[in-house]
């Protein structure tokens, strides 16, 4: 007899470059009940790994570039153009290193996940500045994005202890296998069961 699921949950997956975590959601979805249907891969560069890796398993691309726009609002509300084609239920940025805009914003729920333990070392060099800083413990953290930099309720954390002879490379190899599993595990049950937020608390049931 077969197995029933529900309807997957459609997830377009932004990226920018490698797209390790891109591939830890594609391999997720090869079981019908971890919940996702990745409809879309969008980037805001061409010629990158994690594109490659879409077209591999036949997913849709899109690329939307911001020197293509006048300006950023026009670059965002491309994007969003773009998203909506797909009807998305979920929006997850890995590795995608742009601020999305209010229109983006306005139109999808949004899971980020970033290389550090938010509210330390937002930005786009957190390994970096966590080894500068001179943290023993870093991490990676799952957030829903809102209009700061990385700033949105947090969703999951993993802790990386770090090692007195890391470099950026070697630490960011430990976050990110970490990593994979923490947002494989987090898109899957926000796919499956949605989500609250109460002041900065996401509850998933
Ligand atoms: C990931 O570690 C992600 O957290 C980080 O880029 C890497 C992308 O790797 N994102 C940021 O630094 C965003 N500020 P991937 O392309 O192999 O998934």
């Amino acid at each position: 007899m077969p197995s029933h699921h529900a309807a997957p949950a459609r997830v377009v997956v932004l990226v920018s470059g490698t797209g390790s975590n891109l591939q830890a959601l594609i391999d997720a979805t090869a079981d019908p009940g971890y919940g996702v249907e990745i409809v879309a891969v969008g980037a805001d560069r061409d010629a990158i790994l994690a594109l490659e890796r879409a077209e591999r398993h036949q997913i849709p691309t899109f690329v939307v570039r911001v020197g293509d726009h006048p300006d950023r609002t026009a670059w965002d509300a491309a994007l969003a153009t773009q998203l909506a084609a797909y009807g998305p239920d979920l929006v997850v940025s890995a590795g995608f290193m742009k601020i999305l805009g209010e229109q983006v914003l306005a139109d999808h729920t949004v899971v980020n996940t970033h290389p550090a333990l938010l509210p330390a070392f937002p930005g786009a060099h957190a390994v970096a500045d966590a080894l500068a800083y001179g943290v023993r413990v870093s991490g990676c953290t799952a957030h829903l994005v809102d209009s700061g930099v990385d700033t949105g309720p947090i969703l999951a954390q993993r802790a990386v202890p770090v090692e007195d002879d890391d470099t950026e490379d070697t630490l960011h190899a430990r976050i990110k296998d970490v990593e994979h599993a923490m947002l494989v595990d987090v898109v899957g049950r926000l796919a499956r069961h949605g989500h609250t937020l109460t002041d900065r608390k996401v509850t998933i049931p």
